[in-house]
């Protein structure tokens, strides 16, 4: 190191190492201790200001009286005076008035997002995608009806579509066989079974394409419930049925009834946000 310049400065504490290496006493540059001094003197302002030291029976409450609860409140009572506006007009209103209200509806569609969340995803999937097993609720096939009024009984009253193992009719394996394969093909009506022998019909309508009073989907689109639409899933359909107690391997649909664990108001709301996924009538 180099011995020309004294960087001692104001002298040293008199140790020495190394033959000339020494523990200088120069005092801190000057922003150094501005800044140390400041910073207490923050502390402490901040300490008069705001809850902080132990003090009788609690802590010392700061001068502003602010606290963290009273700052939640504040805040939520401004939500509440946002929200009380909307929601103080759902109870008048049906789920159809709603849909056509541009304010109301944009809402409502915000709102029901939490409920549908934690109500329905779990079987309809998020943004009602759907699950395998339970029909999706974003696309424009309705098992029961696309309408408003429609979807506000589904979620209220609940539903439970039924199909009797083999249609109900005495099928043998190989018309079983047959009529899968059209169906697969969505094309049920080019079996002969379906309106005769099989009578198919009878719920899915003549020309295939379903009928929302008794739940019965439309077989001639490409949406599948149960599996993919593969001759598989659709024979295995066929030979059980679905919710037909007598067979242990029905399949299972059942949509539980709402009324009893929502407000007729939250009903409402998840309606018209089921009704906005796009296939809503
Ligand atoms: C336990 C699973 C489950 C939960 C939870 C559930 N659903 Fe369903 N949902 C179903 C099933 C299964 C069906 C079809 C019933 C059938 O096939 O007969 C269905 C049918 C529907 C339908 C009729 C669809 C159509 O095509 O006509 C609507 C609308 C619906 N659900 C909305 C909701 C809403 C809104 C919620 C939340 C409050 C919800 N569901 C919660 C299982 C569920
Ligand atoms: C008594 C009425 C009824 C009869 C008869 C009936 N079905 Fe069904 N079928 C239904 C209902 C209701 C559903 C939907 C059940 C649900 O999702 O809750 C269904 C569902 C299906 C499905 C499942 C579709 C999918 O998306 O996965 C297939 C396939 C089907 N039926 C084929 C047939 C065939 C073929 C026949 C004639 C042998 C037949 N059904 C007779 C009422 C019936």
């Amino acid at each position: 190191m180099s011995d020309q310049k004294n960087p001692y400065g104001s002298g040293t504490t008199g140790h020495v190492w190394d033959e000339n290496l020494a523990e200088a006493t120069n005092p801190p540059p000057k922003w150094w201790m501005i800044g140390l001094h400041a910073s207490w003197i923050l502390v402490l302002l901040y300490t008069i200001v705001y809850p902080s030291w132990p003090w009788f029976g609690g802590a010392f409450q700061g001068v502003l009286g602010w606290t963290s609860i009273g700052e939640y409140k504040r805040d939520l009572a401004a939500i509440n005076e946002v929200r009380g506006k909307y929601e103080s007009q759902l109870p008048g209103k049906s789920a159809a008035a709603i849909l056509v209200d541009d304010e109301l509806n944009e809402y409502v569609r915000r709102s029901a997002k939490v409920l549908f969340g934690e109500n329905c995803a779990a079987c309809h999937g998020s943004g009602g995608g759907g699950n395998p097993g339970y029909p999706v609720l974003a696309d424009d096939e309705w098992l029961y009806g696309g309408e408003i009024d429609k979807i506000v009984q589904s979620i209220s009253a609940g539903r439970q579509g039924m199909m009797p193992a083999r249609g109900g009719a005495a099928l043998t394996e190989a018309e079983v066989d047959e009529l899968a394969r059209a169906v697969a093909a969505t094309d049920p009506t080019s079996s002969p079974l379906y309106s005769g022998k099989g009578t198919c019909f009878a719920c899915h309508g003549p020309d295939g394409k379903g009928n929302p009073a008794l739940g019965a989907p439309d077989l001639t689109d490409q949406i599948w419930r149960f599996g993919d639409g593969s001759v598989e899933d659709v024979r295995y359909t066929i030979l059980h049925g679905v919710n037909d107690a007598n067979d242990p391997g029905s399949r299972n649909a059942e949509m539980p009834s709402w009324q009893e664990r929502l407000s007729e108001t939250e009903i409402k709301k998840l309606a018209v946000y089921v009704h906005q996924f796009g296939g809503g009538k």
